[in-house]
């Protein structure tokens, strides 16, 4: 079942609307809208009761020549290994890692975890993206 809606906006909001979705690749704004509003849902669901089942995605780049960060890094993975779905690891070139992880579980837990990962010492690059196992948007 869709229900159309007719929204009222600001000239100038519409015009910087259209060059974002424009840059992004979007092919209507409906489909826009609906991102921007499942974001907002996520983020909600995330904020609401970080305790529930979720999911999120952990990138990190770093160097591995040095020994005690690599460690670290798969300790902690060790660690949580039950929150840990999936993990990629790609040499970027002689000395730069990227990792890759898929974190489920407790949102406090995996977030705790994650924002760990990234602010270990060492960790060039590092972001922890909260995701959605799906059920919360449509
Ligand atoms: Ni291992
Ligand atoms: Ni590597």
């Amino acid at each position: 079942m869709v229900r159309r809606l007719g929204i009222s906006l600001d000239e100038e909001l519409v015009a910087r609307f259209d060059r974002r979705i424009e840059a992004r690749g979007y092919e209507n704004r409906s489909e826009a809208i609906r991102d921007l509003i499942r974001n907002a849902l996520v983020e909600e669901a995330w904020r609401g009761g970080a305790s529930g089942d979720r999911v999120a995605v952990v990138t990190l780049v770093y160097d591995h020549d040095s020994h005690a960060l690599a460690q670290r890094l798969t300790h902690v993975q060790h660690e949580h290994f039950g929150a840990v779905v999936a993990s990629l690891h790609v040499h970027l070139d002689e000395h730069n890692c990227l990792e890759v992880l898929i974190l489920r579980g407790r949102g406090d837990e995996i977030l705790r975890m994650g924002e760990a990962l990234v602010a270990t010492r060492g960790v060039k690059h590092g972001r922890v993206v909260p995701a959605t196992t799906g059920k919360e948007v449509v």
